[in-house]
């Protein structure tokens, strides 16, 4: 945890910009694999988190803007409690560290709520990602209500731009996905399974006193954008694909990715087109400063794949009307990055349109629509920079069976690369005054620095 006097400064500030009513923020509880008692590693909900800072399950904050006065709901340990679990500080101890003094028992939230609500108390909430919220929701107001503009908008302000304690906490993440990525470089060997290094990356999360910040991407089929089947065995002429994060003790995550050959190198047809990839990577990374809009750094490393694809004449005509048109999508289908910091994908669960759009609506065109950040630069932004070049059977099947921009694509060209599979190399980046500041220690990036690795 950081300091009670940061969480208390954070909700200073939220109850300034909300200005009135009273902002409801569920936790998480626990949550049963195949029985109650068997439960999936715990994970307190992010917002909660970053106001209150406290990472324990069954609690429910409240604050009151118009009375200035912040609950915490929650039960004090059983003695069966520590019988299993051990002893542990009071919830009033925990709570201080948050610079919360009000307690109440949980079997009161109810009571509390439909008290506000017979005096029609405007309540915020945002959007419910967990069943269990939605059910408390519905016990306590009778419905679950349209999330909060004010208060979707507030948080996103705040955790959007990083203070100086949360990049440090980032950039621990960032050094500890490093070393995942490299020592996954170093240790994969032609016969190994997927799943084994999927295994040795997920060692050195949890060694480091946190975990894999979302499911292990470790692949042979880079082609398939989120691929989380690790059953493959790593044949020779194989590339892995690997998309792995740590999140550490206080929540906060890294996320890089990174594609290594199965034997000691490239092969011709691999090199040209992760030339390409790492082409387009720079080319986004120099363009990373205040006031630039994400997707003008999209639009930029979409057209150096496309200038690329042209070159090895799978596209043809001008490539900056490819991008405009979509062409590019058949090769890269996805966005450039994302907002991280307490989530992998920062807020989320807020909507991307608040957190990467700033309010402003979203394309709907193919690939487009999958950027999640498209709004200008700001320093303290934590962002990814991922682009990738991905041959996908059906994909190439569907378009070329469309004529889909037959004008830029020479699909007679691009069959040849039905069986290539997918590449893509992502790394962290923060937004300075002038210009961005990668976190983390450097993983390799171009087919020479991986090859001497390997
Ligand atoms: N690391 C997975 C993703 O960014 O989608
Ligand atoms: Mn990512």
């Amino acid at each position: 945890m950081f300091t009670k006097e940061t969480y208390m400064a954070r909700r200073e500030q939220l109850k300034k910009s909300v200005g009135s009513g009273i902002l409801v923020l569920p936790g998480n509880d626990e949550c049963g694999m195949n029985y109650e008692d068997n439960t999936y590693d715990f994970r307190q909900d992010s917002t909660f988190l970053y106001f209150f800072g406290l990472p324990y399950a069954g609690l429910t904050a409240i604050i009151d803007i118009d009375r200035n006065e912040e609950i915490i709901f929650g039960d004090e340990a059983t003695i069966d409690d520590i019988v299993w679990t051990g002893t542990q500080p009071s919830l009033r101890e925990r709570c201080e560290k948050a610079g919360i003094t009000k307690i109440l028992p949980s079997k009161k939230t109810a009571g509390f709520m439909h008290i506000s609500y017979a005096e029609d108390r405007k309540f915020h909430c945002l959007p419910p990602y967990r069943a269990e919220h939605r059910l408390k929701l519905l016990e306590w107001l009778g419905c679950v209500p349209e999330p909060s503009v004010e208060f979707i908008r507030a948080v996103v302000s705040q955790r959007n731009r990083k203070s100086a304690d949360e990049i440090a906490e980032i950039e621990k993440a960032c050094n500890i996905t490093s070393d995942m990525h490299i020592a996954a470089m170093r240790e994969l060997q032609i016969g190994m399974k997927e799943c084994e290094i999927a295994g040795l990356m997920s060692d050195i999360a949890c060694s480091a006193g946190g975990r894999p910040a979302f499911p292990i991407i470790a692949t042979v089929n880079g082609q398939t954008l989120h691929n989380h089947y690790h059953g493959n065995t790593v044949k020779d002429g194989d590339m892995l694909l690997i998309d792995a994060g740590a999140e550490t003790e206080t929540g906060y995550c890294g996320d890089m990715s990174s594609t290594i050959p199965a034997g000691k190198k490239f092969t011709p047809a691999q090199k040209e087109i992760y030339d390409i990839q790492v082409a387009s990577h720079l080319a986004a990374v120099e363009a990373l400063r205040p006031g630039v809009p994400f997707e003008a750094v999209y639009n930029l490393s979409a057209k150096v794949i496309c200038e690329g694809m042209k070159s090895l004449g799978l596209m043809r005509g001008d490539m900056e009307e490819a991008v405009e048109a979509g062409a590019h999508a058949l090769f890269f289908p996805c966005g450039l990055g994302h907002m991280m910091g307490l989530d992998v994908h920062d807020m989320e669960n807020l909507g991307e349109v608040w957190v990467g759009y700033d309010g402003k609506p979203k394309s709907t065109q193919f690939g487009r629509k999958s950027l999640r950040l498209a709004r200008p630069l700001e320093p303290g932004f934590v962002l990814t920079v991922e682009p990738g070049i991905y041959f996908i059977p059906e994909l190439i099947d569907l378009w070329e069976s469309e004529k889909r921009f037959s004008g830029f694509i020479n699909y007679e060209k691009v069959k040849n690369f039905r069986s290539f599979g997918g590449l893509r190399n992502e790394e962290d980046y923060l937004i300075t005054e002038t210009g961005a500041r990668r976190l983390g220690k450097k993983i390799p990036l171009t087919t020479a620095e991986v090859e001497e690795l390997r």
